[in-house]
Formats: structure tokens, C-alpha cells, sequence
């Protein structure tokens, strides 16, 4: 598809003897990252590896030494993606990350790649698959402590759960969203939020039994040049489209005074559905004509030169 055949040469992890699901072939695995750097039949790095330090070190190395790269960390991104910006910029390589967002959803690309820079106001939408699936089998009885782990068992959940229940997941997404939309900075620290850790049972069905559904949805927002980016938890009559997203699925509502709007939904959390993003921007790069998604986090050039 891509004209260029992509072989994985290394893959960094911390227990080589780690029993997993596939079979890793003789000498793929290593633990040390300096293999994979100082490796220069490497080209292109994905990063699935979390954690701030020493990831952002990692990249940064990453991309003094030629690499072009592929990140599914959302909280590095959206706490320092400036900075991570500023230095692809000098490496001159692109770093492109549709998986920190909303899992197989393409809400990234859509908003660098298939949208004129400014030509989205407004963003609203279900943006953590964990808590959407603790919400919607709470509907079902469940306590919110045995649907977290349920989510956690199905691969929904981050490494730490206290990110998807406080919002503070939902929060660097909705960052993100906004940045990479409005072509302005915005970090986590400019995100309102709440989480859903203090929902009870009857919580929810006091919200049924009104006719509504709790759903945590992130909004962001750029009126005339201000812009507000929060996550709430809001209670939606039962015929809003947000209320009617079940499980882990996300749904994504991108409106803007030039196509009115535009909606994007999936699976938004889970190994394979990340994966899809990773590979997805994996072979954009590979096909040579893949635009870097982190030099919208940095200057807000596009607001700037409208
Ligand atoms: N923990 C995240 C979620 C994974 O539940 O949405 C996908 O980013």
C-alpha cells in the first residue's frame, strides 16, 4: 500500500521474560534503549511505552537521531507537546499521534488532515472509553468499583484507572482536541474538569428514572479567540446523541460555521483499537506524505495568521 515494506526491528520492553501472546522472534526484544537508537537501519519509532520520564527523553533522543515517530501518549502530549514540537522542529522529523486520541477514531487526522486549519469552532464529545463503559453497565446495576474492573480486565482502562474516573484522561484528549482544532496552545493545565469516582448506583438510576443518562463529555470551545476546554459530567436526555454512545465507544461532534458539523464515533479504548492508529500513522509515514501532527501543539501558527 505504501510502496515501502516496513520491518519491526527492536522492540523495547522491561521483562524480556514476560510471558506474552505472541511468539516475539529471536533477538526482537531487547531492554535497552540505546539498541533501537543507535540502530541505523531504524527509521521510525512508535511509542506505546507511557509514562512521562524517561519517555520524553527517550523521544527526544529519538529525534536527534533521525527517527520519525509515533506516539500514543497522551499525557506527555498534552502537558508538553509545546516542547516536543519545538524539538521535532529542529530534527526536522514528524511525530504523529492519532492513538493518544479516542482509540480508532480518526479524530486527528480529521482535524489536520482532512479540515482547513480554523475551520472548527466548536468540539464536543465522549472522549474516555473506560468511563463511558462504567456509566453504561452502572445503567445496567453494576457498582462503579466492579465496572472499573471489568473495564480494567477488558484492556479499556490506563495502567493507572484514577486517570479515566478523575477525567484527568478525558482532560489531555480534550487538550489535544482543542489545540490541534483551534491552532492555539492548550495544555492540560488550561482543562477544566470532573471526573465520575464519585457517581453512585443510585446516581444513575436517579438520572434514568428522569429520562436522562450521565455521560462524562468533554467540550472545548473558541469563541472570538478565547478559548474553554472542560470535561463534566453531564446528565443528557436520553435522545441526545451523546446519551445513546454505550460502552467503550467514543463519538466526537466537530462543528464549524463552514460545514456546520461533522461527527466521528468508534471503539475508543483497547489494545487492538490503539494499535489501529499506531499502524495507521506507522504506514502514513512510510508512504512519505504523512503531515506532522505536533506542529499544531506548538506556536498556533494558523490563529496567528488567519
Ligand atoms: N483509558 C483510555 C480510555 C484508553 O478508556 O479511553 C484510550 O485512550
Amino acid at each position: 500500500v505504501t510502496g515501502v515494506r516496513l520491518r519491526v526491528r527492536r522492540a523495547l520492553v522491561r521483562d524480556l521474560s514476560k510471558p506474552r501472546s505472541f511468539p516475539p522472534r529471536p533477538g526482537l526484544l531487547t531492554t535497552d534503549f540505546a539498541e533501537i537508537r543507535d540502530d541505523p537501519s531504524v527509521s521510525l519509532v512508535a511509542d506505546v511505552m507511557g509514562g512521562l520520564l524517561p519517555t520524553e527523553r527517550y523521544l527526544r533522543e529519538l529525534l536527534a537521531a533521525g527517527k520519525k515517530l509515533v506516539t500514543a501518549n497522551k499525557q506527555l502530549l498534552a502537558l508538553h507537546g509545546p516542547r516536543l514540537a519545538e524539538a521535532a522542529e529542529v530534527a526536522r522529523q514528524p511525530i504523529r499521534f492519532e492513538a493518544a486520541v479516542c482509540g480508532a477514531v480518526p479524530v486527528v487526522r480529521t482535524l489536520c488532515e482532512a479540515l482547513p486549519p480554523a475551520a472548527v469552532g466548536r468540539v464536543v464529545g465522549i472522549v474516555n472509553g473506560s468511563c463511558n463503559y462504567v456509566l453504561t453497565r452502572m445503567e445496567e446495576g453494576l457498582e462503579l468499583a466492579d465496572a472499573l474492573a471489568e473495564a480494567q480486565s477488558l484492556g479499556y482502562a490506563e495502567a493507572d484507572p484514577g486517570e479515566d474516573v478523575s477525567g484527568a484522561d478525558a482532560a489531555a484528549k480534550m487538550a489535544l482536541l482543542a489545540a490541534i482544532a483551534f491552532g492555539r496552545r492548550v495544555t492540560l493545565e488550561d482543562v477544566e474538569r470532573t471526573g465520575i469516582e464519585h457517581v453512585t448506583r443510585r446516581d444513575v438510576a436517579a438520572a434514568r428514572a428522569a429520562g436522562k443518562r450521565l455521560r462524562l463529555v468533554g467540550k472545548a470551545a473558541d469563541v472570538d479567540g478565547e478559548i474553554a476546554v472542560r470535561v463534566t459530567l453531564e446528565a443528557l436526555p436520553e435522545e441526545a446523541a451523546l446519551a445513546r454512545v454505550s460502552g467503550p465507544r467514543n463519538e466526537i461532534h466537530l462543528y464549524g460555521g463552514a460545514f456546520g458539523s461533522l461527527a466521528l464515533a468508534g471503539l475508543g479504548a483497547g489494545g487492538s483499537a490503539t494499535a489501529t492508529a499506531v499502524v495507521a500513522d506507522l504506514m502514513a509515514i512510510a508512504a512519505g506524505t504523512a503531515v506532522s501532527h505536533v506542529t499544531r501543539l506548538a506556536l498556533g501558527r494558523f490563529q496567528d495568521h488567519p
